[in-house]
């Protein structure tokens, strides 16, 4: 992928906005991935290198849903909010151009940042990172709940049920019109939880192994609401990795198994049963969005693949797993992994 003309200038400018690159510098610019909602670019200024993340204003395929270029302050809000909670969780925010919506951070070299997508994918499969992400999820919910400047600064209910609840959840209660009272029920009880600061999405992809821990990126669906979301999206992604790749499920789990502990200790704001009630509940419907929602995940693209998948989750969502442990003995019945 390369940048065109157009990119080029809007990214020279917005260096300059920032203060990063001199008026008649030169910047040797090359983008990192072939972004569809944002550009993302390794910028190699005088000053050193750094990764600048500029939101599209028009997508670059069909529009899958709403997704305005607030997103980018969102993301910036909470990357300097959690960098003062959690120490090197998130990239070091270096630069902020709201005229281009754009910010810029710290480059993480890819060699010593290995996406936690493709370590799982390949069995890499680290339970202390899954259990350092899990900690650390907590840290910021502790951190942030009753905070009702956090909850005016982040009030983006809007922004999270185009770009999340929506998509996930309602598309796959069109899909599946006798889960659809149940999935309604979790949209609205989700939406009405205003108790800490969410993330939004708690993705492998979004997560980078780096030396000295995990690294979390991509806050653009930052919003204030409900904990559970956080790490229902998180255990959501083990468990489909379960159907990805067979012979790491008991890995999988083990990791689940690790976040979800490491987590729950750190839950002080609210009552851990009730939390780690609706974390089940989300799980079934979030399940079923990845499925015969508006984002199916890419990996699972055969029929048999995603078949015992869609049992699973259509179980969980008509009978809610009261605890974790339970949504685990469904799950692994359901998916044939052995204890
Ligand atoms: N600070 C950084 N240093 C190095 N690489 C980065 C950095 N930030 C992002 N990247 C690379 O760009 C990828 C996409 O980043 P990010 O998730 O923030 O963008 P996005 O457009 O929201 O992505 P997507 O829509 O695919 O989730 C990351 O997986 C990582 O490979
Ligand atoms: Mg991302």
């Amino acid at each position: 992928m390369s940048l065109s003309e157009t990119e080029r200038g809007q990214m020279l400018a917005s260096l300059r906005r920032m203060g990063l690159a001199g008026p008649q510098e030169a910047v040797a610019l090359q983008p990192l991935t072939g972004g569809v909602s944002s550009l993302i670019v390794l910028a190699r200024p005088a000053g050193g290198p750094v990764c600048v993340k500029t939101a599209l204003p028009q997508l670059r395929v069909a529009a899958q849903w709403l997704a305005p270029v607030a997103r980018n302050r969102a993301e910036v809000a909470w990357l300097r909010w959690v960098a003062g909670i959690v120490p090197g969780l998130v990239p070091e925010v270096l630069g902020e151009d709201p005229v281009g919506h754009a910010f810029a951070m710290t480059w993480l070299d890819p060699q010593r940042h290995p996406v936690w997508k493709t370590e799982l994918r390949d069995g890499r499969v680290d339970p202390v990172i899954a259990a350092r992400v899990g900690g650390a999820l907590a840290t910021i919910h502790q951190a942030s709940a009753g905070r009702p400047d956090l909850a005016a600064a982040f009030a983006h209910d809007a922004q999270f049920h185009a770009l999340r609840l929506d998509p996930y959840l309602g598309a796959a209660a069109l899909a599946h019109p006798d889960c659809a009272d149940a999935l309604h029920r979790l949209i609205a009880r989700t939406a009405g939880n205003r108790i800490a600061l969410v993330h939004g999405d708690v993705s492998p992809k979004n997560i980078l192994c780096g030396p000295d821990g995990p690294v979390l990126l991509d806050a653009e669906c930052a919003w204030y609401g409900d904990p559970a979301f956080d790490l229902a999206f998180l255990l959501n992604h083990l468990l489909l990795k379960c159907a990805w790749r067979p012979a790491h499920a008991p890995a999988y789990l083990r990791c689940l198994q690790a976040a979800a502990q490491a987590y729950l200790a750190g839950v002080g704001w609210e009552d851990r049963d009730g939390l780690q009630a609706r974390v089940a509940a989300l799980l079934g419907g979030l399940l079923l969005a990845r499925i015969d929602g508006k984002s199916p995940v890419e990996y699972l693209d055969t029929e048999p693949l995603r078949a015992p998948v869609r049992a699973a989750a259509r179980h969980l969502v008509l009978h809610p797993a009261p605890h974790l442990p339970a949504l685990v003995e469904t799950w692994r019945a359901f998916m044939k992994i052995p204890a």
